[in-house]
């Protein structure tokens, strides 16, 4: 069912910083947390489009900030959360989202895209949650949202380059869950099925009858959105999910049920 976004300002006075906020999932994201009151940092190599969307953020009245970066570029990480942080003044929550997939048989899989895409889904956010740990331990009370995916579930084949990195991921996630709960940070995945509305999701949709292939095996009887995402990513960074630590919120529409 669609529901309108709504604000409860949740996040109010807390800085996000979302990776790959350009488009899909991240700008999603970054506007729901902004609704909620937060201030958001938004990244992504498309200046154009980061720039458009962080603007109508402002416009809706929230203060939003937009860092063009290439995140595979060595230093890039830290150079981004250096920036992100004096933007508003610290960090209160993390959103590691930037991601890309490739797609083909092991068999096929170049080492130029095996290094593209593990650098990206993999590296880059241990490096950059390397560099915003001093910032988000400061304040006692903060938040990593990794996005990861229901393949380093359930896997597929023409995956094992993208659902291993985001497998990779997941498992940073329950490391880091224990390395930084006791000092006050959250840290969970949320992990969805095939986003809708999300441009990841487009070779999948191309290539697959989805009415008659993939509905009857989701007992939702539909596929997840952005919207979805977003607000399981505001709960992940408010305060109802405080006692959640390495934790996957699985947004299949109960297809592994
Ligand atoms: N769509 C799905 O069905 C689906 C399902 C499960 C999980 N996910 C996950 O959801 C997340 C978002 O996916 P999406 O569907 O919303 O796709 P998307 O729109 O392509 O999002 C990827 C984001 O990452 C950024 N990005 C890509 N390469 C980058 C680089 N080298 N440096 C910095 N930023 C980079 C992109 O921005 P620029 O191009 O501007 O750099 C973009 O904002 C990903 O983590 C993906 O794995 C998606």
């Amino acid at each position: 069912m669609n529901h309108e976004p709504t604000s409860a300002g949740q996040l109010t006075g807390k800085v996000a910083l979302v990776t790959g906020a350009t488009s899909g999932i991240g700008e999603a994201i970054a506007r729901a947390y902004a609704r909620e009151g937060a201030h958001v940092i938004l990244t992504g190599r498309r200046a154009e489009l980061g720039e458009s969307v962080a603007k109508q953020i402002r416009a809706d009245g929230a203060r939003a900030v937009f860092l063009e970066a290439d995140l595979t570029e060595p230093g890039a990480p830290e150079a981004v959360v250096q920036a992100a942080a004096e933007a508003f003044g610290g960090l209160d929550l993390l959103v590691n989202n930037a991601a890309a997939f490739a797609a083909g048989p092991t068999h096929t899989v170049t080492e130029d895209d095996f290094d593209r895409i593990t650098t990206l889904n993999y590296r880059t956010p241990f490096f950059v949650t390397k560099a915003a740990l001093p910032h988000l331990l400061t304040n006692q009370k903060s938040k990593i949202v990794n996005i990861g995916t229901l393949g380093a579930v359930k896997s597929w084949a023409g995956a094992s380059v993208y659902n291993s990195s985001k497998a990779a991921l997941e498992n940073l996630t329950r490391t880091w869950a224990i390395e930084y709960g006791p000092q006050g940070v959250n840290v969970n995945v949320i992990s969805p099925g095939i986003v809708v509305d999300a441009p990841m999701s487009a070779t999948v949709l191309a290539q697959v009858d989805v009415e008659a292939h993939i509905l009857p095996t989701v007992p939702a009887r539909r596929l997840c959105t952005v919207r979805d995402v977003a607000d399981a990513a505001i709960f992940l960074a408010g305060p109802g999910s405080d006692y959640l630590h390495g934790t996957r919120i699985l947004l299949d529409g109960g297809l592994t049920a």
